[in-house]
């Protein structure tokens, strides 16, 4: 089975991944490199600080790498938190820290305000080379307060369109059928099948 070294430590992208290619692929993360870096995020779009994480990584290993890099752009807040969603409240802001802080700025913005996008980029590389580029993407709406346990990140406070519940409502089963991740994944998925 062919492999691929996913250029990420957080477990729950992972697991997205690992479910959204269905066995196709031997699936590994960064848990299993404990020696890799600590990339920097010092890019200003996600297809750049996913090519910084791609790059990086495949130029210390022989694996095909995947790096994902994704946020959620909020119309009311000019497309902020955008790449820094990851540290919206801090360095080391933790995901209730950002969500919370999150609330707060959309204060009193009308539901009809307060539409977004959760935006993802990966790219694939091999030893330092960028091999391609795909992205993905899901539009939706800012709650008003936290809904679900399920998913990470802003999962509580996003509901895609055409759904009344929040991603961590929804559930695996159907946020990895059309969240921005699968959309990309999607892409990444058919042009490896077509490249041999
Ligand atoms: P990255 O690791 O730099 O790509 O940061 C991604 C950040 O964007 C995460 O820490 C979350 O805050 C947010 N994010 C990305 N994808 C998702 C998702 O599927 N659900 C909820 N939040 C997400």
């Amino acid at each position: 089975m062919k492999q691929l070294l996913l250029a990420t430590r957080n477990t729950h992208k992972t697991e997205e991944v690992v479910a959204m290619l269905k066995g196709c692929f031997k699936v590994a993360d960064l848990s299993t490199f404990p020696d890799a870096p600590e990339v920097e995020e010092t890019g200003v779009t996600f297809g750049e600080n996913s090519t910084l994480k791609a790059v990086a990584i495949s130029n210390l290993c022989q694996s095909l790498v995947l790096a994902d890099d994704s946020g959620l752009e909020v119309d009311a807040l000019q497309g902020s938190p955008g790449v820094y969603s990851a540290r919206f409240a801090g360095p080391n802001a933790d995901d209730s820290a950002n969500n919370q802080k999150l609330l707060t700025e959309l204060t009193g913005v009308p539901m009809e305000q307060r539409t977004a996008r959760f935006r993802c980029v990966m790219v694939v590389a091999r030893s330092g080379v960028v091999l391609g580029e795909f992205e993905g993407s899901v539009e939706g709406r800012i709650l008003e307060e936290s809904r679900g346990t399920g998913g990470f990140g802003y999962d509580p406070l996003f509901v895609p369109e055409g759904h009344a519940q929040s991603f961590a409502e929804l559930g695996p089963g159907i946020k990895n059928g059309l969240s921005h991740r699968a959309r990309a994944m999607k892409e990444v998925a058919e042009w490896l099948r077509l490249k041999d």
